[in-house]
């Protein structure tokens, strides 16, 4: 893979995420793309790999494409880049892994895989993590908090119990398990704050 192909492949991902609101958007991307980078050069990974991987990590993910499975826009935008087969097959197979979906029993054959999947799970903790879930809970017309006569309804704070709070421990590289920690503690640090200030409006 040379520069050229990898910056077709970037302008390809681009026109998948035309207009998503889901948090899949060329900036997310990016992001992820540039973490992993850092990663990559730590852990001694192919940077190349890991930039393709981290570029096309979210083209075929569900909440965009409405099914689940196979890396088929990915196989798309790689054969069209002039990737050869043998190399766009790997990235497939790392990809089709990356997405959380629940436990983290999913993980990525090669290590550059592994290192796109830690860099999407930071994105979603931290500062960044906070905004993106609330854009996405408003997108999907949840509300800030769990109700309590519609207990079990999504929220956007009950999303951090349902998955942010875990991904510190679902790490792959010991690099991002050090770059979680922080970001990690800024979320414990944010819902404290917002219980906190619900106390004191209880209180007044
Ligand atoms: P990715 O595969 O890039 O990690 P996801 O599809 O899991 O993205 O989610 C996109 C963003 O929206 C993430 O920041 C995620 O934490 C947030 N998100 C996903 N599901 C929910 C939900 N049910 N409520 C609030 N935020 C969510
Ligand atoms: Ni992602």
């Amino acid at each position: 893979m040379n520069e050229k192909m990898i910056r077709q492949i970037k302008s390809e991902a681009k026109l998948i995420f035309t207009g998503d609101y889901s948090g899949h958007d060329m900036q997310h991307t990016m992001r992820v793309c540039r973490t992993a980078v850092k990663i990559a050069e730590k852990e001694g990974a192919d940077v190349e790999l890991t930039i393709v991987t981290a570029l096309l990590h979210d083209v075929d993910d569900r909440k965009l494409t409405g099914k689940q499975g196979k890396a088929e826009n990915a196989a798309d935008i790689l054969r069209k880049c002039g990737v050869d087969e043998k190399t766009a097959e790997k990235i497939c197979r790392n990809i089709e892994r990356i997405s959380f979906h629940g436990t983290g029993e999913n993980v990525p054959e090669d290590i550059e895989g592994r290192i796109v999947q830690d860099a999407d799970r930071l994105d979603a903790m931290g500062a960044i993590g906070i905004a993106r879930t609330f854009a996405y809970a408003g997108n999907k017309k949840q509300r800030l908090f769990p109700d309590e006569e519609n207990e079990g309804h999504k929220s956007a704070v009950s999303h951090f119990y349902d998955k942010l709070l875990k991904l510190s421990g679902l790490m792959n590289t010991e690099t991002a398990r050090q770059m979680a920690q922080e970001r990690h503690c800024f979320m414990l640090a944010f819902l404290d704050e917002l219980d906190r200030e619900m106390e004191n409006e209880k209180d007044g």
